[in-house]
Formats: C-alpha cells, structure tokens, sequence
C-alpha cells in the first residue's frame, strides 16, 4: 500500500495490493482522472489528460471552455460552468447560481482512516498488517468560498479504496447543497455491461447484468431507506466477465438511507460512474464555517472476474467496517417465533418452544413482533415499549429467567422508529410522527413514523427501547423497521433547513444503534428491514448479521442470497430454515435443502417445531451438529460462486474454502430434475492443486487440481429441490 504525490507531474498515485488509481492535474489546477486498473509502478500517466485532443487544444486556442469542461475525465465533476453530464456536486449561492468551479489547492497525506462523525466508516484493522492511509485532496472555489476535500483511504491487506467528501464553507455567505456525491469516475467505454441488483419484499437482491448504453443509467432509492427494490452497488464490466475473467469496476455505498448510482454514457464514449446521497429533495444548508461530510463510497477493482471483486469487499467488511464481537463467533443457532405464531402466542406457548428447541439443540429464543402494548395484529401498539402481560402474563423478567432456566439464550423484537396511530405513545405525541401539516398522515402497514431528526424524539426512543433491555437479560435484539418514510419534513426544522430531512433521519437511526452498542456490548444486534430492505453496509457497522430476506423458501433464497453474497460475507446473512409449505410461496421442499442454504448465513428456525414429527425433529439435531462442525469454515473462509440458478435456470452451487485451504464446503442444489442427464461436472474453485482432498463419509480421494480443472461429478438427485453438502478435507497436509 503506498500513496505517492509527484509535485512536480501534478501526479497523485494510490497502489493497494493489486491495483492502481491514478490523478493528475491539468493546467496546474483541474484534477483529472487518469486510471484505475491494474497495480503499475509507473505513474507517468499525464499523457492521459488528453492535452492534445481536439477539445482541449480548442480550449487552449479559442478558448472554448466548455469543449473542454464537457469532455475532460474529472475527479469530482461539478455543474454550471460547461461539464454537462451528472454532477458530483451542485452547489446554490445566497444568489441563486448554481455555478462552480473547482480548482486544486493543495494536499495531504495521513497516516490511518479519518472516522465519519455520527455516520459508519471503515477503519484500519487492529492486526498487524491491516493499517491504512488517507489522502486529501483539496479543491477550492475561490468565488463560492467553498473548500472541497476529496478523500481516498487504502489499506495494507485489501485493494479497496474507500472515497469520502467533505465540503467547508470558508465564506461569509450560506451555501446550499443541492448534491453532493461520495465518489465519480470518468473512464473510457470498453463496451461495459452493468450490473445492479433489483427487487422487492420477499425478492430482494436479484442480480440484473445489462448492456450499458447511452444516457444516464440511475438507481437509486428515495424511499428513506436502502430498500428492497435496488440496492447501493453498482458495478461495470468488459463483455463476458464472469466469475473468473474480466474487468470489473465496482462501487458499493456504505450508508442506509437515500442514494443514488449512476453510469453516464455520452457522445464522446465517455462513462461517468457516480455513488452518493440521492440529490432528490436533498438540500444540506452549509452555514459560514459549517462542513458537511458525506458517507464513504466503496470502489474496488478487479482484472479476473467478479469472485475477486467479491472476495475484496468480504474481506473489507471483515477486517475494516464490522465492529461486533460476534463477527469472528458462532452466533446461537436461534429459534424465532414469527411465523410459528405470528402474534398468537403466549409466555406458555414460547417456553414450550423453548423446551422443544433445547432437545433439539438450538442455543437462542428470539420473541419477535407481539409481545408489547395491545399488540394482537399490526393494527396497534408499536411505541409502546411495554409487556402485554394478557400474553406474557408472568412478565418479561420472569419468562427470561424461564428460558435461560431450560439453557436458552433469549432473544427480542423491536420497531424502535414506528409509531401506530392506535398507541398511547402517538395519542401523547400526535406530532412526533413525520407529516406535512393539513395533510392525512400517510399510512404504511398501520403506522407512521417517527421523527428521528428531533433529538427528544431520539431520546424517548432510546430510553425505551433501553429500559427494556435493562429490566431482564436480553442477549440479542432483531430492530425491525416496516414501511418506508413519507410526507417528509419535521416539525422541528425550519423551512430552510427541510431538505436536511432524509439525511438527518438516517443519521437519527444511526445514533440510536451507536447508544445502544454503547451501553450493552454484549448486545448481538441483527437488523431487519420487512425482511431486507435495509440489508447494506450502513447497518453492518452497528450489526454483524441483518435479516436478509422474509422469504425463506429455499429456491427464493437462491438468487437473494446469491445477490447478496456478491459483496457482503456469508457471516452477516441472517437464513433460517422455514415451515413447509412456505408461506411466502406456498412451495414444497426437502427440509435438508431448506437446512443447506440456510447454513449459508448465520443459522435458525422460523417454524413451530413443537408440531415437528420425530423424523423432523431428528433431523433438525443433525442439521445443528452441521452448524457446529461447519460454521467456523463458512464464517471465515473465502467464498466462490460456482454455479448460478439464476443463470442456467437448473441448479446453483457455491463453495467455501478455509484460509489456509484445508478444507472446504460446497453447497449444491438441485433445483430442476431431468431424465437423461449425465452427472454435473462442479468446476470448483480456491483449491490447493497440489493437494489431495477426501470428501468426508467416503472414500473419494481428488487433488485440489483435479477438483479444480476437471471438476467434481455431482450425480443427478432424483425429483426437484434436492440437494447436497460436499465437504472435502485436505488429507496430505
Ligand atoms: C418483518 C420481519 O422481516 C419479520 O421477520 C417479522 O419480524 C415481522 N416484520 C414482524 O412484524
């Protein structure tokens, strides 16, 4: 890792590991982008600048200066003075210009990763080998009086590079923000696909490649939260990337509310790939002296394929953003309530749960949505963060003590940002809930929202939320958050200030959460957004697991989980096996299936296993020795994508090899069965060649080579859904 400045060149060079990111100035004071790619030594890229093309000769003889803003590859683009494509920054003076000019004024180098204040951040690793550098690049307007900090942290063990951006007002007017993004990049065409992730409740992160034309390309969410239906990722790659080939330039945003990510082709074939805050509705004042920070942008780079790419934000979250305890442990195997119950259940119904799960080996109760106020549907009673001692007649301390008598942990559900209109916390507080004045507040699932951007909103919230936890020995909490946020605006800002709105609303979320992880360490968080709609790497700063889809059914869970493995590691993925049929899908499948690519995440049940049968019941005692045995391997390995469903619309298969390639575990599920179909050749993948694997309970001996080049014979099951758990352990070594 090495940040180096060649004064001289106006040449500003970032080596990780494998690749290079290069800037240069031109005219002493535009910063251009010159490369990303491949690591290089060289840094005498200034030929790049395209000093000599058309448009900037133009420039330099007729002065035609928006020839030359509209095709020079900038480092952080701005509007109003001749750059025509999207913007990273559009800033409005008390005038009402929105007219900027960005020129370069200097730099710095820091040792380590600056933190975000009240916003998740990466940050260097605490081994030996981990640590990180900064570099700030400083861009002024001199008119505006606005400073702009453009920073770049890479680190000794990952090829990442994490950008921010920081804007100061050193003037003595006000600015406004109107879009202020974490990241852009300006690159030559080479014919790139995109790749984004689309979809919806109980669909989430579906993988859609799709041939990059021109225009503007947006994804985006404005829905006040990362969403189901698009995810903050966006990545492009050269014609026929897979797994193992192509080049793949990615960028995945570490913040969990608005966001927008673009690709912009335009005439010239010029890209412009940008990541940050949603612009719509977004405004940030920035008084004299104030600064604004955005979230982090993440951007990694791969020359084979997107299993590099993938691996590198694994390894990222890993070692530099994930602050739990629990991220290096096995986490209970949990039971939760939900859809054994829903809101029918009482404190007997949950000990007999209990009981039965203790047979069966499972570590954790989890309680979920039911147990507070008046709550017997979803009609009432969110806010009112108090036992409903109709259902948990003996109260919470003493159900707690119930469970933990029978060697269970337990576990409990929140909706801390909701209030229902039928609660006595909104019949106290009517304007608490987000609402535009005169108007019917919007219903979403039965309730409204709470205004996160007041500070005495927050602190109620806390405090109630904590005073639970407080009053008996809670070990985990699932925070649930069911509808997206409308009617925007707050009683407590002014109209100025409104469009600050949507950002000081995450910023509410992530308070609460820091206090929460302040005051119980020893908390295990797992968020949840109606399954996964805020399933991003905002949350994983705050939980090391979150929910990652309502839909349990193993063959849905297929392409979410696929989706979402593509940059977050299998150990944050909330899975659990479910109830047959499913209730989101109504489908029929093996309960090993269901076990299989549940033991993909951390582990659990969402069924009534008090009414399993007793083949059930045996097999889900073997399904638990599997998490046992298994799950140091899927937490920490590295993982491959071997197959797809999604793609070849007949199985999908994943791998996941132990650092130091002993062993590994492949996953293959069968989704469709066909007649005459010779056995699957599973080309896998991570493999020591020279190494011999046996594939546990029997006698097959392959080299890793083999396994690797040739690949495994995986026979045909016979009917639909079936699958396998292949575990090769390295004999030789
Ligand atoms: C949505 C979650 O995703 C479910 O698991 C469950 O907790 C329900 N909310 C409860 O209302």
């Amino acid at each position: 890792m090495e940040i180096q400045v060649f004064e001289q060149e106006g040449i500003f060079q970032l080596n990780t590991e494998h690749t290079t990111y290069l800037m240069g100035l031109a005219d002493g004071k535009y910063l251009g982008h010159l490369y990303y790619g491949r690591r290089m030594q060289d840094h005498e890229g200034r030929y790049l600048l395209r000093a000599k093309d058309s448009a900037q000769e133009v420039y330099k003889r007729y002065r035609d200066k928006i020839n030359f803003m509209d095709s020079f590859h900038f480092e952080y683009p701005v509007s109003g003075t001749g750059d025509f494509r999207d913007p990273g920054l559009r800033v409005r003076d008390e005038g009402g210009y929105r007219v900027c000019e960005l020129h370069y004024a200097g730099y710095e180098i820091l040792d380590g990763k600056p933190a975000l204040k009240g916003m998740p951040a990466t940050f260097a690793g605490k081994q030996v080998g981990q640590a990180a550098k900064t570099l700030v690049i400083v861009l002024r307007d001199e008119v505006l009086k606005l400073k702009i900090e453009l920073r770049y942290s890479i680190f000794e063990d990952n090829d990442a590079i994490i950008r921010s951006v920081v804007a100061v007002n050193e003037g003595e007017k006000k600015l406004y923000l109107e879009r202020i993004l974490s990241a852009c990049m300006d690159m030559d065409n080479d014919g790139f696909d995109r790749i984004s992730l689309h979809g919806c409740w109980a669909r989430e992160r579906h993988i859609q490649a799709v041939k990059l034309g021109q225009g503007r390309h947006v994804i985006g969410s404005v829905r006040g939260e990362s969403s189901h239906y698009v995810h903050p990722f966006l990545a492009l790659t050269t014609a026929g990337t897979s797994q193992k080939m192509g080049e793949v330039y990615a960028m995945n945003f570490i913040y969990s509310g608005n966001f927008l990510a673009e690709a912009e082709l335009d005439h010239r074939d010029s890209v412009r790939m940008s990541m940050g805050l949603h612009p719509d509705g977004f405004e940030w004042v920035l008084a004299p002296g104030e600064r604004f920070e955005t979230p982090e942008a993440v951007l990694v780079y791969s020359a084979a394929g997107l299993g590099p790419m993938t691996r590198t934000f694994h390894s990222l979250y890993r070692n530099h953003l994930i602050r739990s305890k629990y991220l290096h442990k096995k986490r209970p195997i949990l039971i939760n309530n939900w859809e054994a119950t829903y809101f029918d259940f009482d404190d007997d119904k949950l000990v007999a749960i209990a009981e039965q799960a203790k047979k069966l080996g499972i570590e954790m109760l989890v309680m979920d949505d039911g147990w507070f106020g008046k709550r017997d549907g979803d009609e009432c009673a969110l806010g009112d963060w108090t036992v409903n001692e109709n259902k948990i007649r003996c109260g919470l301390k003493a159900l707690v003590e119930r469970v933990n008598a029978l060697g269970l942990k337990f576990g409990i559900w929140f909706e801390p940002e909701m209030v229902s209109p039928d609660s006595d916390l909104y019949r106290a507080h009517p304007d608490w809930a987000i609402q535009a004045p005169g108007r019917e507040l919007t219903m979403g699932r039965h309730q409204y929202v709470l205004d996160l951007t007041r500070q005495e909103v927050v602190d109620y919230v806390y405090e109630s939320v904590a005073s639970v936890i407080r009053s008996a020995n809670i070990e985990y909490v699932k925070w649930d958050m069911n509808r997206q946020l409308t009617d925007l605006g707050s009683f407590g800002l002014d109209a100025e200030h409104m469009g600050e709105f949507s950002h000081r609303y995450v910023l509410g979320v992530y308070q609460l959460q820091e206090r929460l992880l302040q005051e119980f360490p020893d908390l295990l968080l797992e968020n949840c957004s109606g399954g996964g709609g805020r399933f991003d790497a905002g949350m994983l700063y705050y939980s090391p697991q979150i929910w990652t889809s309502d839909d349990m059914d193993p063959i849905e869970r297929l392409s979410i989980q696929e989706g979402t493995e593509l940059m977050y590691p299998l150990s944050t993925m909330g899975a659990h096996v479910c109830v047959c049929p499913n209730h989101s899908v109504g489908r029929v499948t093996p309960m090993e299936t269901r076990a299989y690519v549940a033991l993909a995440g951390t582990f659990g049940y969402e069924l009534d296993i008090t009414k399993l049968t007793e083949e059930e019941k045996e097999k889900a005692i073997g399904f638990n020795q599997l998490y046992h045995r298994y799950n140091d391997l899927v937490r920490e390995g590295e993982y491959y994508r071997i197959a797809s469903y999604r793609e070849n619309g007949m199985y999908d298969c994943w791998q996941v090899v132990s650092q130091d390639r002993t062993e590994s575990l492949v996953t293959y599920v069968q989704v469709r069965f066909e007649t005459d179909q010779n056995s699957r050749r599973l080309k896998l993948d991570g493999l020591d060649p020279k190494t011999r694997y046996r594939l546990e309970g029997t006698q097959e001996v392959y080299s890793g080579e083999m396994l690797m080049n040739a690949g495994f014979l995986q026979e045909m099951i016979f009917g639909d859904y079936g699958s396998r758990l292949l575990h090769f352990v390295a004999e030789n070594r």
